[in-house]
This record gives structure tokens, C-alpha cells and sequence, in this order.
């Protein structure tokens, strides 16, 4: 189908395919590995509520004005503000969004790689006989310490993006969302089922569901905000990207709702899977970055059949994680593809090679770098940082003022297409012009005065 400008562009090949594919970009390492150890690290449920509230009040209006900057301009996101509003300098918050899009999949890949690891450990029997916590904690250290091996895998994890993204996205995005996500979902299932019968999970619920909202502090916040931006994949231009190769009939409103209470449910699934199972097995609920990578070998390990569980539980999560990888690197080559005139392959290989350098070394932050910092933090958790908590909602902020106030004639008819009620748009409207960017400024300015 061709769109304006003339490039041809592809188009979802079912209104189900597209909320996948959407869901697929969203739902990641992001829901299984960074929201139960952020969570825990911040004091459990004063956290959820924040969070869900950011995903309501902020992340669903940014969403349907990332998919309606896409569809309008059926571009890439720095050619998107570009074919807008031209002349303008609009298009920088495209540039703002190819830039953390970089810096997220630079580090993503790389756990990516510690994800492939474990599955090839799960399928091998290295990583299933832990009797205690400390077992299971140590052989993630040595393994995250081995600089040499977590380079290897996150190079292997940007082989296979380069692998797919090449050849193009619609047939390898639409077609394994469909099936990896309904799998995906049932296999969560189960190991709740696991998770909640293990003697002392009670304490983990607790944890998920008690009300205990003296936690509740600026950076606790900030926290969950950036959360709900990374979880969406929000504020870089993802859904923009996605939004363009989408028809004109889908309704937009109901499109961006159904993405996010699928990413949110298994974000929470994910928390009931893993707490219960990380108090009943005595492991502290703050312990960070390697929380899913421990709490759940153990898990495993003490389940009949559970190199099985945990070899299908790995897999799931490499191919969670290379919907969401693919997407970043999708955003990346349709710019290079659209603005540059690259050829697909080379943008794709030129892109990923970028992303995979700049994750070296995060790559090391666990290893030979563990004492080389930043502004106080490894450069693994510097680029965390950064994207979560501070680029993506800038970029959050340009999108909701672009949309609500810049191009908001443009906004309102491309809305309308697909059949929005008008009283839907107006809370849309005054939601993306006034509630979401002094919400997201004000969290933003306080906790870095
Ligand atoms: N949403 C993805 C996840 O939860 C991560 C991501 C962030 C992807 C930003 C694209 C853009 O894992």
C-alpha cells in the first residue's frame, strides 16, 4: 500500500496481528526481568499502584499519539515529525528517539545474551540441580563475572536480530507474536500454578498485594514512571514506527487499551510467578538485575521435569525479548531505509553493529568493568538509567505535546478515522496537551533538583 511521500509501505496483515506485534515490542525482558526486581527493590506494592497508575494516566494517551503520529505520516519517527510539521525543528524528537533506542537496545542485547545463556545451561543440565540460594546466586555471579562468555551471547543475540530484522518485518514480527504470546502466556501460567503451591509463598503475596504506602517516595515515582514508559516501549517512537504500516479502519483508541492491559497483566503475572517463589526460597526480594536469574533455576531446580520447564521458560523469554530487540532495531532501520536511502540489509547490519558495540561495556559491568563508573554507576546501569528514567519520558513529553498541541488539527482527523467517539478524543486531547506532560515534567524536575 503506498502512503504519503510515495514510499510503499507494508501494512498489518489482521487488526489481531497488529496488537501482537504491538504487545510482542512491549511485552519483554522488561515484564518478566526488569518490572519484579524494580518492584522489589522499591518496596512491592506502593509500587504496582504507582505503576499502574503511570500505565492509565500517562502511558495510554502517549501510546495512541505515538500510533497516530505513525499512521498519519506513515514514516519512520524522525521522518514522521518531519512529513508533519516541516520546516519545524519537530523533527528532533524523532533524533531524541533513535538515540535512546540505541542506547536500550545496546543493553537489552545483552541481557538478551545472559537469557540465551541459561536457556543453553536449562537444555544442558548446568543450571538445574541448585539445593540452596547461595548456589543458584553464585553460578549467576560467575557467569555474569565471565566477561568473555557474556560478550559471546550478547553478540549471538544481535545475529539473531540482524537474522529477522533483514528480512523485513511484517512476515517474522506478525507471524511469531501470534504464536510465541499465547504460549508465552500459558507457560506463565503454569509456573504460577508451581510458584503458589511452594510452601512459604504466602510471604511473596504479601509482598505483591499489602498496602503499605509509607514506601511511597519521589524516586519510588520516578521509578515506576520510567517502568511504565520502558514497558510500553514508550517515548522513543517504537509505536510510531509500528503505527505506520497500519490501515486507516483500525480504531486506535481500543487498539492502544488492548496492548496495554495485555502488558500490564503479565507484568503482574510475572511479579505472582516470581515473588512467592523468591520467598519461599528464602532470597531477598531487592537483589536487582539478577532476581528472575536466580530465583527461578532454583525454582526449577526443585521441580519434577524442571530442566524441561526451565529450557521452555528460557526459550520463551529469548523470543520475548527478541519482539521487543527487533523493534528497537526496526525503528533504527526504517530511519536509515526512509531518510538515508539505505538498503534494508546494510541499515540492518550497519544499526545492529552500533547497538552491539555501545553494549560492550555493559556487556562488562558485571565482569572486568564492575569498577569502571559514570555518574556513580556501571555503564549497565547507567544506560538503564538514563533510558528509563530519563530519556524515554522526555521523549514522552515532545510525542504528548506534538500531538496535542502542534499537530492537533492533523491528530483529530487521523483519529477520528477507524471511529473514535469525540467525547473519547477530548479526554484524549486534554490528557496528552495538559495531564500527561506536567505529570511527567513534574516527576522529572523533582527528582533531579
Ligand atoms: N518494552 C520492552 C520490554 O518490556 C522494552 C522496550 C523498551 C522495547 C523501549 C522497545 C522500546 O521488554
Amino acid at each position: 500500500m503506498m502512503q504519503a511521500g510515495g514510499n510503499s509501505r507494508e501494512t498489518w496483515g489482521s487488526k489481531i496481528g497488529f496488537i501482537l506485534a504491538a504487545a510482542g515490542s512491549a511485552i519483554g525482558l522488561g515484564n518478566i526481568w526488569r518490572f519484579p526486581y524494580v518492584l522489589g527493590e522499591s518496596g512491592g506494592f506502593a509500587f504496582l499502584i504507582v505503576y499502574i497508575a503511570c500505565v492509565l494516566l500517562i502511558g495510554l494517551p502517549i501510546m495512541s499519539a505515538e500510533m497516530v503520529i505513525g499512521r498519519g505520516s506513515g514514516r519512520n519517527p524522525v521522518g514522521a515529525f518531519r512529513v508533519l510539521l516541516p520546516g519545524t525543528p519537530w523533527w528532533l524528537a524523532g533524533a531524541v528517539g533513535l538515540l535512546t533506542g540505541v542506547i536500550i537496545l545496546a543493553y537489552y542485547t545483552v541481557v538478551a545474551g545472559w537469557t540465551l545463556a541459561y536457556l543453553y545451561e536449562s537444555a544442558t543440565g548446568l543450571i538445574n540441580s541448585f539445593n540452596t540460594a547461595e548456589a543458584a546466586q553464585q553460578a549467576f555471579d560467575r557467569f555474569v563475572g565471565n566477561s568473555g562468555l557474556v560478550v559471546f551471547f550478547h553478540f549471538l543475540f544481535t545475529v539473531l536480530c540482524i537474522l529477522v530484522v533483514s528480512q523485513g518485518v511484517k512476515g517474522g514480527i506478525e507471524r511469531w507474536s501470534k504464536i510465541l504470546m499465547p504460549t508465552l502466556f500459558l507457560l506463565l501460567l503454569l509456573l504460577i500454578g508451581r510458584s503458589l503451591t511452594l510452601p512459604g509463598s504466602g510471604e511473596g503475596l504479601k509482598f505483591l498485594f499489602k498496602p503499605d504506602f509509607s514506601k511511597i517516595s519521589g524516586e519510588v515515582i520516578l521509578l515506576a514512571m520510567g517502568q511504565a514508559f520502558y514497558s510500553l516501549s514508550l517515548g522513543m517512537g517504537v509505536m510510531i514506527t509500528y503505527g505506520s504500516y497500519l490501515d486507516k479502519r483500525t480504531n486506535l483508541f481500543s487498539s492502544t487499551g488492548t496492548v496495554a492491559l495485555l502488558d500490564m497483566t503479565i507484568a503482574i503475572l510475572a511479579g505472582v510467578a516470581i515473588f512467592p517463589a523468591v520467598f519461599a526460597m528464602g532470597l531477598e526480594a531487592s537483589s536487582g538485575p539478577g532476581l528472575t536469574y536466580v530465583a527461578l533455576p532454583l525454582v526449577f531446580s526443585k521441580l519434577p521435569f524442571g530442566a524441561v520447564l526451565s529450557t521452555f521458560f528460557f526459550l520463551l523469554l529469548s523470543i520475548a525479548a527478541l519482539t521487543s530487540a527487533i523493534s528497537l532495531l526496526e525503528v533504527m532501520v526504517s530511519f536509515a531505509t526512509d531518510e538515508l536511502k539505505w538498503v534494508r540489509s546494510r541499515a540492518t547490519v550497519i544499526m545492529a553493529a552500533t547497538a552491539f558495540l555501545l553494549g560492550v561495556p555493559a556487556a562488562l559491568s558485571f565482569g572486568v568493568w564492575s569498577e569502571v563508573k559514570v555518574f556513580d554507576l556501571t555503564f549497565f546501569n547507567l544506560y538503564d538509567f538514563l533510558t528509563a528514567n530519563i530519556l524515554l519520558p522526555i521523549g514522552g513529553i515532545l510525542i504528548a505535546l506534538f500531538a496535542g498541541w502542534a499537530w492537533k488539527k492533523g491528530a483529530e482527523q487521523e483519529m477520528m478515522q477507524g471511529s473514535t467517539q469525540k467525547t473519547l478524543f477530548r479526554v484524549w486531547l486534554w490528557t496528552v496537551r495538559i495531564v500527561a506532560p506536567i505529570a511527567v515534567g513534574a516527576i522529572l524536575i523533582s527528582n533531579l533538583l
